[in-house]
């Protein structure tokens, strides 16, 4: 019995030291294992008479049964420790305020085209669209500007081979259109268009907005009436002037270049003409019934006035900085 009693106090006394799991458990072997100092009394029960079998056997019993509650709870105890630390480490402010989600945003280029597209829908055009891998006949050849026509070489061309090029305007929407369809014909076409052209104010992609109206009576002071109306409203300015200066473009005949009052002085954004009669000719329109107008506009350079925007590069720098501005 003292000798029971002895282990009981050993085990509780080391138990209650231990602060590691594993070592918990192999103290608890050196009790309660195969050669453990508990199952060796209990083995010994046989050597003892029938009288005190029993007794011995009840209270080797009741001692294994403290052993293995004291276990258990300094088990439990390591237990909820090492869940504490965890805790407290991996503590959360649940009260702090969140990180925002970082929402994207419509890139100013984009906006600029939602306007202008709106705009015009407005005033009774639909929207179409081209290809930019542009076959020569469309980009050049329709718009009558033949091989070898000096004005091909304003152009800064990229060529992908002899036949095909990177559209270098969106006038060879025209073509497409009026090849499948039949006057009147009152659309725009915004899009990509791409030069060999690389600074400040040009960039080898920028977007241009093309438009066509064509029918049986249109004419010049109709073309003056649209494009007025339009940057009146789309820079929200009753008293907008809009200049045209006589110029040259091989598919309209008249040509002229669209300037806008700006701070004082005029900024170009954009040329525009009466469509010429061998274009019209080039996609099958009789150019004795129908005539019409075509202009083609800068998106950017009406985005840079818009937002005030001072070097067209950074709209293509992706800086968030930038973009951000325009959420
Ligand atoms: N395509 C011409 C350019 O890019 C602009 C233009 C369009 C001129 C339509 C006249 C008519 O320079």
């Amino acid at each position: 019995m003292e000798e029971l009693q002895q282990i009981l106090d050993q085990a509780l006394t080391q138990f209650s030291a231990i602060n590691d799991e594993n070592q918990l458990e192999q103290a608890k072997a050196k009790y309660l294992g195969k050669e453990g100092s508990l199952t060796a009394l209990l083995k010994g029960l046989g050597k003892l008479s029938a009288d005190e079998r029993p007794k011995a056997g009840a209270s080797i019993n009741q001692v294994k049964q403290s052993i293995e509650a004291a276990l258990q709870q300094r088990r439990d105890a390591l237990g909820h420790a090492k869940m504490a630390t965890k805790l407290s480490a991996e503590s959360l402010d649940v009260t702090l305020p969140g990180r925002g989600n970082g929402c994207g945003g419509l890139h100013p280029v984009t906006r600029t085209l939602s306007r202008i597209e709106h705009l015009f829908h407005s005033l009774g055009f639909s929207t179409t669209s081209g290809p930019e891998i542009e076959h020569d006949f469309y980009n050049f050849t329709a718009l009558n500007i033949p091989k070898n026509h000096p004005a091909r070489a304003m152009h800064d061309t990229f060529y992908i081979d002899p036949e095909h090029v990177l559209r270098t305007h969106t006038s060879p929407v025209q073509v497409h259109y009026m090849q499948t369809h039949q006057p009147p014909l009152k659309i725009i076409s915004a899009g990509r268009v791409y030069r060999v052209d690389s600074d400040a104010t040009h960039s080898p992609m920028f977007h241009q907005v093309e438009g066509l109206w064509v029918d049986e009576e249109v004419s010049f002071a109709n073309l003056k009436g649209v494009v007025q109306d339009f940057l009146q409203r789309f820079f929200e300015q009753d008293d907008l002037k809009v200049r045209f200066r006589p110029s040259f473009f091989p598919f309209t005949e008249p040509s002229a270049e669209m300037d806008m009052s700006w701070r004082g002085g005029w900024l170009e954004i954009g040329g525009c003409g009466m469509v010429h009669p061998a274009v019209l000719k080039h996609v099958n329109i009789d150019s004795e019934k129908y005539l019409g107008f075509a202009f083609g506009l800068g998106v950017e350079r009406l985005a840079m006035l818009r937002y005030g925007v001072n070097d067209l590069r950074q709209f293509y720098e992706s800086d968030l900085r930038f973009l951000k501005q325009f959420n």
